[in-house]
């Protein structure tokens, strides 16, 4: 169950919403899946995945939406493993994080959808970088509204931290490790061909996130593109298994 959930970033963040409810009782708790997965239970998962909401996007079909997914699935398999790195304890966290960074795209393309449309459309045009577009035509970013949302949700700080980070200067290790990983797993989707959107990145400027996470092992930075490449590939089969089942039709 947690690794079908881990497929699908919107569904991932409405189980973490729901596990970190105050009225669920763990307010502030729980930054792992299986935790959320084993306190929410597999009724009340079942019926956050049946209930249509904003979060729950076509998952195929439309390919804006198709790219953030494979994004977002190759950030949180390489988050996951830099978290690891940092502390065996943040491995899970770290995941989640990775997973679920760029929520504030998802609910701007929900929400505003027409704004949405343009910010996609000045970024493609001046090759801008998403976050910036959306300062320009929203004044916010999308990194400000996943973390104001994550500490809505009463998800733990940290994560709120990294979100809220992953398009700032760059975090330390040693102070903000999720952030620090998120940064990294980020820079590395991006690098990899997974980026959001898929704007071709320069390779080697990417790598400097991660620099810190890699305690001079050049060769690491090789693994960590093909572990996104890995995981973005498995979450592409997944949609399209996904659409090939269920044409998309439900809005969003
Ligand atoms: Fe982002
Ligand atoms: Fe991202």
């Amino acid at each position: 169950m947690v690794a079908l959930i881990a497929k699908d970033p919107p569904l991932a963040a409405r189980v973490l919403k729901a596990a970190n409810s105050v009225s669920f009782g763990m307010a502030g708790t729980v930054g792992s899946l299986s935790i959320a997965c084993v306190l929410l239970g597999m009724k009340r998962i079942a019926r956050l995945a049946a209930n249509a909401s904003a979060f729950r996007t076509p998952p195929a079909g439309a390919s804006p939406r198709d790219a953030l997914w494979t994004h977002a699935a190759a950030c949180a398999a390489v988050c996951e493993f830099l978290g690891r790195q940092l502390n065996q304890n943040l491995a899970a966290e770290a995941f989640v994080t990775g997973l679920i960074h760029d929520t504030g795209i998802t609910v701007l393309d929900a929400v505003l959808h027409q704004d949405f449309e343009s910010i996609l459309a000045l970024a493609a045009e001046e090759r801008l970088p998403l976050h910036e577009a959306e300062r320009r035509v929203l004044g916010t970013d999308h990194a400000q509204i996943g973390a104001w949302l994550a500490g809505a949700w009463n998800l733990p700080p940290q994560i709120a931290g990294a979100l809220s980070a992953h398009h700032g200067p760059p975090c330390d290790p040693a102070e903000a490790p999720l952030g620090a990983a998120l940064q990294a797993a980020d820079a590395a989707a991006r690098a990899a061909g997974f980026g959001f959107p898929r704007f071709a990145p320069p390779p080697e400027s990417e790598k400097i996130p991660a620099l810190p996470l890699l305690a001079g092992d050049a060769r690491a930075w090789g693994g960590i593109l093909a572990l996104a490449a890995a995981s973005a590939a498995e979450a592409g089969e997944f949609l399209a298994a996904v659409a090939k089942a269920a044409p998309p039709s439900q809005g969003a």
